[in-house]
């Protein structure tokens, strides 16, 4: 066997047996094939696209890359994974009132990487929150409180990691087999049995129609029952931010706000109500939908959440104080308003364009080594649908650098449309 057939084999259309795609992982991994033949089969896969069979054998290579964690001492563990989006902090939400309702939550997640957020990188704007801890420790903490939620510091799915960094250079982050193994080959590592997995779909999202969405929705659900795990996937929307806020700070910020009842933007209530009830019927806590979302709304309603909460960062080394008093976060120097120039609807919050310019103010990563700040982004007043009257603040702009601001402001008929 030999690389170069593989490559050609799918560049012809042709479909991989398991033994060619093991043998590309293994070779990848051990450097004797390199990063442009990689790219190659890839983008070939890119192109030419991989049935469900191959997609699974994919998944499965990628996932034992590495190690495999076991967390079957931990209990019934439910995971929860986003396929990425704009202004997403429901994890921040979602596992406390999951962790307060008695089900172990222990969790890893990623960075942020060109227009969509890491929750990792938004628990690390919490001072000393320590996201980088030993597997035992993070077992531990999980045992002692119920929750843990760290960044991925083992060597789970290393292939992944490679691909994932190769796939981001040579535009090839948007294909269903290859975004289906990327995250089904890490929920596989990471050692959870059953997974909701949220499916964003939309202009910030990676799938950005509901076809395509059901696709992916259906092939790692496919992956799931191949692989023995319990998948559950819903579909939500991402045409514009999550919430109201879009960057680190202001993300983790809007996040204590909800757990402490001050406002529940009705979508992150739909959200964290769809996925919660999923979960809370895969851990046989709740029989049907209606008395899962009562019982995710009752333990937010009530302050167990945001008690958990308290109790997580404490564990992690966070300085709670700033949860108590989120005035003492870091703020950008210039807040500058965006206005409405007309009265009317809002029409369009464009969350890919807001994502990308939240990027450009420096929120986010174009490369995995570059450094972000954690202070920079949006604070919007308005959703969708919202009636605005002439020069009503529609949200305002977070940034560091004056120019980069005033920049922003002008490319507001970008990502606004009032009608
Ligand atoms: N999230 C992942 O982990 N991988 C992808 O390819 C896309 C989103």
């Amino acid at each position: 066997m030999n690389i170069l057939d593989i490559i050609a084999k799918k560049r012809d259309k042709r479909e991989l047996t398991k033994e060619e795609i093991n043998f590309f992982i293994n070779e990848y991994i051990s450097g004797s094939v390199t990063d442009y033949q990689a790219a190659a089969l890839i983008m070939a896969i890119y192109i030419n696209g991989m049935n469900e069979r191959e997609t699974t054998d994919l998944t499965l290579a990628m996932a034992y890359s590495g190690d495999i964690l076991d967390l079957s001492d931990l209990g019934d563990v439910i995971d929860k994974h986003s396929t990425g989006g704009v202004g997403d902090k429901i994890t921040l939400i979602l596992m406390p009132i999951i962790a307060s309702l008695g089900i172990p939550v222990a969790k890893m997640s990623g960075r942020g990487l060109g227009f969509t957020g890491g929750t990792i990188d938004k628990l690390e704007s919490i001072p000393g929150y320590n996201t980088n801890i030993s597997v035992e420790q993070f077992k531990e903490n999980v045992k002692k409180i119920g929750i843990s939620l760290i960044g991925q510091t083992l060597n789970l799915a290393p292939a992944d990691k490679k691909i994932y960094s190769l796939r981001d250079t040579i535009s090839c982050t948007e294909s269903i087999p290859l975004i289906a193994s990327s995250i089904m080959s890490k929920k596989i590592a990471s050692g959870a049995n059953k997974i909701v997995i949220d499916v964003t779909c939309g202009s910030g999202a990676f799938m950005k129609n509901i076809n395509d969405a059901r696709k992916l929705a259906d092939i790692m659900t496919k992956i799931g029952e191949l692989s023995n795990r319990k998948v559950k996937c819903v579909i939500t929307g991402m045409d514009e931010p999550v919430g109201y806020a879009v960057g680190n700070i202001l993300e983790v910020k809007e996040a204590i706000d909800v757990l402490k009842n001050k406002y529940i933007p009705q979508d992150v209530e739909k959200i964290i109500t769809l996925l919660g009830s999923n979960m809370l019927i895969l851990a046989n806590k709740a029989k049907n939908a209606k008395e899962g979302e009562d019982m995710i709304l009752e333990n937010l309603h009530n302050g167990k959440a945001y008690q958990k909460f308290i109790e997580l960062v404490q564990n992690q080394g966070g300085d709670i104080s700033y949860i108590e008093d989120t005035d003492k976060f870091e703020k950008a120097k210039f807040i500058i308003p965006i206005k409405a120039n007309k009265q009317g609807k809002i029409m369009r919050l464009d969350a890919l364009t807001i994502g990308k310019l939240a990027g450009f103010l420096g929120a986010g990563r174009i490369r995995k080594e570059d450094n972000i700040d954690k202070k920079v982004g949006f604070v919007f007043e308005k959703k969708v649908n919202d009636i605005v009257k002439q020069d009503e603040i529609i949200g305002y702009i977070h940034s560091d650098d004056e120019e980069k601001a005033n920049y922003v402001l002008n490319r507001t008929k970008d990502f606004l449309e009032i009608v």
